[in-house]
């Protein structure tokens, strides 16, 4: 296997060595020389074509510190102004001997759309909606090394699920690892789900936030984009903070070993009150300073002599390669949309535009 593009990628056991090399990592992280040769000679490119601050320097600093070359491609600088379709960059990038691509879009599907182009390496750093695998590892990862496995834990995930790639991932891998999931939003920015399934998930869906404060063990606070007021899926920044934030009151209420999460990048004092996002329990600086071992592990699985040789994973490229002709996450259930395919709404293969840069929930 030498891409990550989705959870579906991982089995519970790729999943689990990833959480023992993550740990591994950080013990190379706490020395005085926080670096290994593990990937030395291998190629690295990060291909972002949408903005990032945590993904992008994390893992930048991830391959530097297994000794990979690193090069950046800034989409806005690129020969895409002038024009060349994204499989021409991508040819023309993988031409010069390149062993990964680390690739971020607006666009759902691109990162295995892209994987169709290239023979190296492809690891999905967030596409739309849609996925964002390392960010959910690196979640995992936080939750472990502080209150434990997620296997049998109250896992609340409150926010815009519907435009959440965080969501989408975390959804997935909670549940595989065995957490219960609650899910808890506008209704307008809820996808379509039955009473017990979101995504094909099992989970169960809230109304409200204040029914179930004092009985979960993580409060995972997702982003909300100025555009949902703008496209009216939401009143005001105020409602939602009164309905849906997590307040200085609402945080009182939770269990005293309950853990607080926010991918970033946060807005305080509308889904999270700032002295709560500064709080002991909040666990928001741990998950950036854990994605930088949870991403060297996973390039090392991908690029290193680790490579996922479990050999009970049957891992098929068709599968991943072409998102839009199955339902995002592996989901078969009725009641949820597919994302559309890329070539749909983006031509890869044209000379096009300069990408949009696309506020996505991350
Ligand atoms: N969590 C996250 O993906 O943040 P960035 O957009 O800053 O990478």
């Amino acid at each position: 296997m030498n891409q990550l593009l989705s959870i579906d990628d991982l089995s519970v056991s790729d999943i689990e060595q990833l959480m023992e090399l993550s740990s591994s990592f950080s013990e190379v992280l706490r020395r005085s020389v926080p670096k290994v040769p593990a990937l030395r000679g291998k190629t690295v490119v990060m291909a972002f074509f949408e903005d990032s601050t945590r993904t992008r320097a994390s893992f930048d600093l991830a391959a530097r510190r297994l000794s990979a070359d690193v090069a950046t491609f800034a989409a806005g600088a690129s020969s895409l102004s002038k024009g060349e379709s994204i499989r021409d960059t991508v040819e023309t990038i993988s031409a010069m001997g390149v062993d990964a691509l680390v690739v971020r879009h607006p666009h759902p599907g691109v990162p295995a759309a892209i994987s169709r182009y290239t023979t190296a390496a492809v690891v999905n750093a967030g596409d739309g909606r849609h996925q964002h695998p390392t960010q959910a590892l690196l979640d995992l990862y936080t939750l472990k090394t502080t209150i434990g496995d997620v296997a049998g834990k109250r896992v609340l995930l409150c926010g815009d699920i519907l435009n959440s790639r965080v969501a989408r991932s975390n959804i997935a891998l909670f549940t595989k690892m065995g957490a219960e999931v609650l899910v808890c939003g506008p209704h307008t920015l809820l996808p379509p789900h039955s009473s017990t399934h979101m995504f094909g998930e099992p989970v169960q869906v809230v109304r409200s936030i204040d029914s179930v404060i004092s009985s979960i063990d993580v409060a995972y606070m997702l982003r909300i984009q100025n555009e949902r007021i703008a496209d009216a899926a939401l009143p005001s920044v105020r409602e939602y903070r009164t309905m849906y934030g997590l307040t200085t009151d609402r945080a009182a209420k939770m269990a005293s070993h309950a853990v607080i999460m926010h991918p970033g990048p946060i807005n305080r004092g509308v889904e999270i009150d700032a002295d709560v996002a500064d709080s002991e329990a909040s666990l928001i600086t741990a998950q950036v300073a854990a994605g930088v071992s949870v991403r060297m592990a996973v390039m090392y699985q991908l690029l290193g002599p680790g490579q996922f040789h479990d050999a009970s994973v049957d891992f098929d490229p068709d599968a991943v390669s072409n998102p839009g002709q199955r339902t995002p996450d592996g989901d078969s259930s009725a009641a949820d949309q597919p994302l559309p395919d890329p070539s749909a709404t983006l031509n890869l293969t044209e000379p096009t535009a300069p990408t949009p840069v696309q506020e996505t929930a991350s």
